[in-house]
């Protein structure tokens, strides 16, 4: 990984794919937020509880979103709607990069998470430097596997009753890409 990781970041702060904008957060984000934070289907995968209140969503920009770089909200171009979020947690003693997302749901299945995460890779391993990039999905949430996949991450395995998410044991999937994989991939 690159030493000047937080430079990189902040100097990518904005980045622009086909049809989207990933952008840092801003505080009248906060409707769109919730929009797809309060909806059961959208976080029924995910750890995050989700959110229920228009504060609760201010909050979460200051708290979270706005907690460190590495952190994009997903703007759609065309409507200019803030349509989700995505995220990279760097391991500094590995070279490697994890990542989470979440999209509002009237936005599903348009290409649109894997443009946004193409993007997001492509820094990881071009500007960051690193030497893996990966993610979970838990099972019965394939789309999510799906989106990596095009991605070009593989499948690696899958670890039974793994974490115990709002109560129900979820099998975990464990999805990834090393430098060498992404490298040949885009000979
Ligand atoms: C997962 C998520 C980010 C995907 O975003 P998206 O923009 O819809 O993804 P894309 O359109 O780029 O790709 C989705 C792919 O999954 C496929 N898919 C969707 N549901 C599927 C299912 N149940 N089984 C298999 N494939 C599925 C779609 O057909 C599409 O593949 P295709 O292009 O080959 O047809 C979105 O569904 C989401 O926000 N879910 C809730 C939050 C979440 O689960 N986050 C991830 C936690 S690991």
């Amino acid at each position: 990984m690159v030493e000047n990781y937080n430079e990189v970041l902040y100097q990518n702060e904005t980045m622009v794919t086909e049809r989207l904008i990933l952008r840092k957060y801003r505080v009248e984000d906060a409707a769109d937020i919730l929009e797809y934070a309060s909806d059961a289907q959208t976080v029924e995968f995910i750890i995050w509880e989700g959110l229920d209140t228009i504060r609760a969503a201010r909050a979460a920009i200051y708290d979270y979103y706005w907690s460190r770089p590495g952190i994009w909200a997903i703007e759609h171009v065309e409507s200019g709607k803030m349509i989700g979020g995505i995220d990279i947690r760097l391991n500094h003693d590995d070279d490697k990069v994890g990542f989470g997302y979440v999209l509002n749901r009237a936005f599903w299945g348009k290409g649109y998470m894997t443009e946004a995460l193409g993007a997001v890779m492509a820094l990881c391993f071009e500007k960051l430097r690193a030497n893996r990039f990966e993610a979970q999905h838990y099972a019965g949430n394939e789309g999510s596997g799906r989106v990596m996949e095009k991605c070009g991450m593989r499948r690696e395995g899958c670890m039974a009753q793994y974490e115990k998410v709002k109560g129900i044991f979820r099998d975990c999937v464990q999805y990834g890409i090393t430098r060498e994989q992404y490298v040949s991939k885009r000979a």
